[in-house]
C-alpha cells in the first residue's frame, strides 16, 4: 500500500471510550493508516480523553507537555485530542497547548478523517442529529471473542456529582436493526461474547416494530446463532425494568454479572446526589434480581466524601455494603466537576475522605476475596481470550467476568469449556478443563 501512516492511540477512561477508539482507528484505517504501538513511529497521536474526575482529566495535560519534544523533532506529527475532556474544555485545549492540531468531541468522530486532512487546528465539539457509528466505517476480517457494542449514549439523569450529561449530551439509543446487524457482523467476524455498552444502557429504548426495551433487545440477540454471551454495563437502579430482570432468569446467554452503581448509601446523601431513589429501594431491586437469577454477581460504583457526608451517612453505606455482598467494586474520593451542581458546595475534609475511601476499600476487597474463594470446586464456563505466559496456559473468562488461569494445550482462544475451580487468588481463579 502507498504512503501508510501511523496512528497512535491512547485510550482513557471507560469501556465507551474503548469501543470509540475502536470506531475511531477503523475510520482512519480508511485513510490509510495502521496503528502502532510505538510512540517514536506515529504519524499522528490522538488521545481519547476522560473527564469524569479531576485526576482523569489532567492526566491529558501531562501526556500532551510530554509530546512536545516529539512534535519539535517532527514538525508533521500530528496531535488530535478526542473525547470527554475536548468536549468539555474544546477550543480552551488549543490555547494550554498549542501543540494540539485537533479537537474533537465524543459525537463527532465520524467528522475525524475529514479534520485531519484539513491543514491547521480545528475543533469539532458539536452534537450532530446523525449517528456517528452509521458514518464510520468498520474494518471486515476476524477479529477476537469479545467485543463492546455501544446500544445508548449520554445520560439525562444529571446526578449532581457527574459531568456525563455535558459531556456525552442528553440520552440517545441507537435503532435497534442496526444493533442488531452490527451483532451478526460481529459473530460473523469470530465474536462469541458481546457487552452492550451506555452510560445509561438499561435506559435503551427502541422505536416502531421490534424490541422496545433493553430486555427484549437481550432476547433478540440471543437468538443469533454463535453468540455464546451477552453482557451490559452500566445500569442505573431506576431504570432495571421487570423485563430486564426476568431476562435473567430466562435467557441462557445473559451472563448472571450486572454492575449496578449506587454510589452511597444514606438516604439523604442518595437525595443531594440526585439519584432518585432510595437505599431499602435499592435493597428490594436487588432482592428481586436476586430471585430472577440466584447466582448472579453484582458490582456497583461508590463516592466517598461527597459534600455534606457526615460519619452517620457514610456508616449507612458500609452497612448496605455488608448487606449486598459485592464480588466487586469501585470506589471514589469525591471529585468536585466545573459547572455541576455539587461543585458549589463545601467538600468533606480530605483527610476523612481518605479514611472512609480506605475503610470502604478494604471492606470490598475482604468480600472480592470471599466471592472468589466461593467459586473453588465449583463447575464454570470459561471463554478463552488469549494464550497465558507459561506454555499451554490459557487465559480467560468466567461467567461472573472472573479471570481464570487454565492449563490447557489444545485450547484456543475463542473456545468455551466448561471448567472445575481448583483454586481462588485475589484477581483471578484456576481451574481445570472438564471432557465436554
Ligand atoms: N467524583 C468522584 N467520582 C465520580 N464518579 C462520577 N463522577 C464523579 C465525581 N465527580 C464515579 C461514579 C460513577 C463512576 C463512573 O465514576 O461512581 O458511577
Ligand atoms: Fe452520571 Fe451515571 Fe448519574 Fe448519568 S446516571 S449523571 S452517567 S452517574
Amino acid at each position: 500500500m502507498a504512503d501508510v501512516k501511523k496512528l497512535y492511540l491512547k485510550t482513557y477512561g471507560c469501556q465507551m471510550n474503548v469501543y470509540d477508539s475502536e470506531r475511531m482507528a477503523e475510520a482512519m484505517g480508511a485513510e490509510g493508516y495502521v496503528t502502532t504501538e510505538v510512540l517514536e513511529e506515529a504519524d499522528m497521536v490522538l488521545l481519547n480523553t476522560c473527564h469524569i474526575r479531576e485526576k482523569a482529566s489532567e492526566k491529558l495535560y501531562s501526556d500532551l507537555g510530554r509530546l512536545k519534544p516529539l512534535k519539535a523533532g517532527k514538525p508533521d506529527l500530528k496531535i488530535g485530542v478526542a473525547g470527554c475532556v475536548a468536549q468539555a474544555e474544546g477550543d480552551e485545549i488549543l490555547r494550554r497547548m498549542p501543540l494540539v492540531d485537533l479537537v474533537v468531541g465524543p459525537q463527532a468522530y465520524h467528522r475525524l478523517p475529514e479534520m485531519v486532512r484539513r491543514q491547521g487546528q480545528s475543533v469539532d465539539t458539536e452534537f450532530p442529529a446523525e449517528d456517528k457509528f452509521d458514518h464510520l466505517p468498520q474494518r471486515k476480517g476476524k477479529r477476537g471473542p469479545t467485543a463492546f457494542l455501544t446500544v445508548q449514549e449520554g445520560c439525562d439523569k444529571f446526578c449532581a456529582f457527574c459531568v456525563v450529561p455535558y459531556t456525552r449530551g442528553a440520552e440517545v439509543s441507537r435503532p435497534a436493526a442496526r444493533l442488531l446487524a452490527e451483532a451478526r457482523d460481529l459473530v460473523e467476524r469470530g465474536v462469541r461474547e458481546i457487552t452492550l455498552l451506555g452510560q445509561n444502557v438499561n435506559a435503551w429504548h427502541g422505536e416502531g416494530p421490534g424490541p422496545r426495551g433493553l430486555g427484549d433487545l437481550i432476547r433478540e440477540m440471543a437468538a443469533i446463532p454463535g453468540l455464546a454471551r451477552i453482557r451490559y454495563t452500566t445500569s442505573h437502579p431506576n431504570d432495571m425494568a421487570d423485563d430486564l430482570i426476568s431476562a435473567h432468569a430466562e435467557v441462557p446467554q445473559l451472563m448472571p454479572y450486572l454492575h449496578l452503581p449506587v454510589q452511597s448509601g444514606s438516604d439523604r446523601i442518595l437525595k443531594a446526589m440526585n439519584r432518585k431513589h432510595t437505599a431499602a429501594q435499592y435493597l428490594d431491586l436487588v432482592a428481586r434480581i436476586r430471585a430472577a437469577r440466584p447466582d448472579i454477581l453484582l458490582t456497583s460504583d461508590f463516592i466517598v466524601g461527597f459534600p455534606g457526608e457526615t460519619d452517620a451517612d457514610f456508616e449507612a453505606t458500609m452497612a448496605l455494603v455488608r448487606a449486598v455482598g459485592y464480588g466487586a467494586a469501585f470506589s471514589f474520593k469525591y471529585s468536585a466537576r466545573p459547572g455541576t451542581p455539587a461543585a458549589e458546595k463545601t467538600p468533606v475534609e480530605e483527610a476523612v475522605a481518605d479514611a472512609r475511601l480506605q475503610a470502604l476499600q478494604a471492606l470490598i476487597t475482604e468480600q472480592q476475596r470471599a466471592a472468589q474463594q466461593a467459586m473453588v470446586g465449583r463447575e464454570i464456563s470459561v471463554l478463552y481470550e488469549k494464550p497465558g505466559r507459561m506454555p499451554g496456559q490459557m487465559v480467560g473468562k468466567s461467567e461472573h467476568l472472573m479471570a481464570v488461569f487454565l492449563d490447557d494445550p489444545q485450547g484456543r482462544v475463542g473456545d468455551l469449556v466448561r471448567a472445575r475451580v481448583l483454586a481462588a487468588a485475589p484477581n483471578s481463579l484456576s481451574a481445570e478443563r472438564m471432557a465436554d
